[in-house]
């Protein structure tokens, strides 16, 4: 199954009653099990968490860490991208070459690595940690 299509179908599952955007995120990983996650927003705004941060969530807590693939669906006229939060968190785990897809609803797709999406990324080399 393509990735955007998991990202597509846990979309459907967003709850997102403030802001009306339901988003839907996937995460493939080195051994190829996929992980969703779906935005959750919180009417004490702050709280609400995003799609990515979702799956993210998920694919640690299935003891995976290694980010292959990606991919970002939401009903937007462009392809919806990761917002800066969600770059910096999937950075954590995609190394600068993986591809980050995004898709609207009519199909639309935009593919950008890591790389272009955080450029000068805060890496753990910066604190010794390679
Ligand atoms: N949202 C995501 O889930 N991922 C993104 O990268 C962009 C924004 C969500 C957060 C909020 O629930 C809604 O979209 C509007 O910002």
């Amino acid at each position: 199954m393509d990735l955007c299509d998991h990202a597509r179908a846990v979309r459907e599952n967003a709850h997102a009653p403030y802001s009306g955007f339901k988003v839907g995120a996937a995460i493939r990983t080195a051994s190829g099990a996929v992980f969703t996650g779906c935005n959750v927003e919180n009417l004490a705004f702050p709280q609400g968490t995003c799609a990515e941060a979702g799956a993210i969530a998920a694919m640690v807590a299935a003891g995976e860490r290694t980010i292959a693939e990606v991919a970002v669906v939401a009903d937007s006229d462009d392809p919806t991208p990761p917002c800066g939060g969600c770059r910096q968190k999937l950075s954590e785990f995609a190394g600068p070459q993986v591809p980050v897809t995004m898709a609207t609803l009519e199909g639309r797709r935009l593919t950008m690595t890591m790389a272009e999406l955080l450029p000068g990324a805060f890496s753990p080399a910066h604190m010794g940690r390679v």
